[in-house]
């Protein structure tokens, strides 16, 4: 069984005050965490702050926006995965399309981070996703096919345990306009295809795919009626205790029965 995750990008959002705030409130905040993952994970300059909150061993697991794929060394203003590991991250984003689209990463370079934070015992979350005019050409499948294995060719089916990958249709993050549920379940099938042809069909029903765009507490329970989205990867709506904290209840209360 897939146990669902929720899990909040921060982005650039919060200060180190700001973040030891917000994870105060949540920790008091009515939340239950059983039967359910739950992630937050703020920028790098307040993980210590949060971890600080939260415990080592919280039910609710910190993670990174990104990292580089090398341990050490000189690359002026990176972040490795031992560096995340000694701050108590289990997981780590990435290939998120904000990384794709303004700092250029690419598939290969995507796979090298992947094989870093699986190596250092990180989850890693890998989104994928298509823009406005890949959707609108018809070539959605291709992009998300293309990404897939660009990104995770060359690792054995016994590596992938620990991963999750994100659907994130670039049109849809931060526009208010989430994609339909139809529209995502479409993907998610293509998704564990893809992981069954190309790798196991163990591997495809075994990893988490998560919705992510404009995903709110309004919206959330259409994505999580079905049996094909295993949870959400929120940005804006993660940023209040409240909506966040309330995303998470309806996810309990609508998936894995
Ligand atoms: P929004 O929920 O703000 O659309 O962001 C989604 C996202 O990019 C999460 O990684």
């Amino acid at each position: 069984m897939r146990t669902p995750l929720i899990a909040g990008n921060w982005k650039m959002n919060k200060t180190a005050s700001e973040a030891a705030r917000f994870a105060r409130e949540l920790v008091q905040s009515p939340l239950s965490t059983a039967a359910i993952d739950i992630v937050i994970a703020p920028p790098f300059t307040a993980l210590a702050a949060v971890r600080d909150v939260l415990g080592e061993t919280s039910p609710i697991g910190l993670g990174a926006q990104n990292l580089h794929w090398e341990d050490r060394g000189a690359f002026t203003g990176e972040i490795s995965a031992p560096m995340l590991k000694d701050l108590s991250c289990r997981y780590v984003i990435l290939g998120h399309s904000e990384r794709r689209a303004q700092f250029g990463e690419q598939d290969d370079l995507i796979r090298k981070k992947i094989l870093a934070a699986l190596t250092h015992g990180l989850n890693p979350i890998l989104c994928v996703g298509e823009s406005l005019s890949e959707r609108e050409s018809g070539a959605t499948n291709a992009v998300i096919e293309r990404q897939l294995k660009g990104c995770l060719t060359g690792f054995e089916p016994s590596q992938l345990g620990p991963l999750t990958i994100a659907y994130e249709p670039v049109w849809a993050i931060g526009t208010g306009k989430a994609a339909t549920p139809e529209q995502s379940i479409e993907v998610h099938q293509l998704i564990r295809r893809t992981l069954a042809t190309g790798w196991t069909t163990s591997v495809a029903s075994g990893t988490r795919i998560l919705y992510g765009g404009s995903v709110t507490p309004q919206n959330v329970e259409s994505f999580l009626a079905s049996p094909d989205i295993d949870g959400a990867l929120v940005g804006g709506a993660c940023l209040q205790v409240d909506s966040f904290a309330s995303i998470v209840r309806l996810a309990q209360t609508r998936i894995g029965h």
